[in-house]
């Protein structure tokens, strides 16, 4: 059996059903960050196809990997790049806007989405990496006793410093820490996010740098994806260092 309800207690009903949803779709941040109409819709999916594509066209096509390396060892790389790039993007639309360039509404409310890719992405590349991490790789990583070079060292401990830092920044926008307010600061305040971007940089850098200085060796002419991804890391950091403010 129906309920029935007069006239005018029917429309109050709906009103307040119209609010309920309306309010409810305000006050959930996801709901606003990933609907339809958000450009990280465009941004994420971009991100990853250029860098996959860069990256099958850099060492597949016209360099000497093996096709039967692209699902892991190309894939990787590709992944590390858009990670990187997403991330980048992330932490630099605040400090542009600060700054004063014009920045939308909707492209600072899919910083989230675009965090949250990045950071996802980034654990994808770091446990594929533990898998790759061995002489018979990287070659260029190891010395002929089997132990990893100076820079290879420095390298791996930027980037899981990098990992961890970047991971406890996430954790510390979206959680509330709220028995321990002074560590939460600390943990999402603008100078623990420019130690997480130098490390980050550093793992490029010392990865990288070899090969950067030797443009004769670049693949087709191609500068290979860790160039990219610290041009990335540099105009991100100054845009942090003069844009983003203390909190
Ligand atoms: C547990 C932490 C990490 C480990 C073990 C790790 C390991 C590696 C390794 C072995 C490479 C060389 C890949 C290659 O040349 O094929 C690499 C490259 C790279 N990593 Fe990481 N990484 C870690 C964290 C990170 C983080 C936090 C980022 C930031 C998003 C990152 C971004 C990159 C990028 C962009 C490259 C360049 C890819 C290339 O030139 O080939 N890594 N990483």
């Amino acid at each position: 059996m129906g309920i029935c309800l007069g006239i005018p207690a029917q429309v109050r009903l709906r009103k307040y059903l119209k609010i309920i949803i309306k309010t409810s779709i305000k006050k959930n941040p996801m709901e606003q960050t990933i609907n339809h109409k958000s450009p990280a819709y465009f941004i994420i999916p971009l991100t990853l196809i250029l860098s996959l594509g860069y990256s099958l066209l850099r060492y597949n096509i016209l360099g000497p990997v093996p096709w039967k390396d692209f699902p892991f060892l190309i894939v990787n790389k590709g992944i590390s790049l858009s990670s990187f790039i997403l991330l980048s993007l992330n932490f630099s639309f605040g400090p542009l806007k600060n700054l004063g360039i014009k920045i939308s509404k909707t492209l600072l409310n899919s910083r989230v989405a675009l965090g949250i890719s990045g950071f996802f992405l980034m654990i994808i590349h770091a446990l594929m990496s533990l898998l790759l991490f061995k002489p018979t790789v990287y070659v260029k990583f190891f010395e002929a006793d089997g132990t990893m070079t100076l820079t290879a060292g420095l390298s791996m401990l930027g980037g899981i410093l990098a990992f961890v830092l970047v991971w406890a920044y996430n954790m510390g926008l979206h959680t509330h820490l709220s028995e321990n307010k002074i560590l939460k600061q600390f943990i999402v305040s603008r100078s623990f996010l420019l130690i997480a971007m130098l490390l980050g940089g550093a793992h490029l850098f010392f990865m990288g740098y070899n090969g950067w200085i030797n443009p004769s060796g670049w693949h087709g002419g191609l500068p290979p994806v860790s160039l990219i991804a610290f041009l990335f890391f540099f105009v991100g950091y100054i845009i942090n260092l003069l844009g983003r403010r203390s909190n």
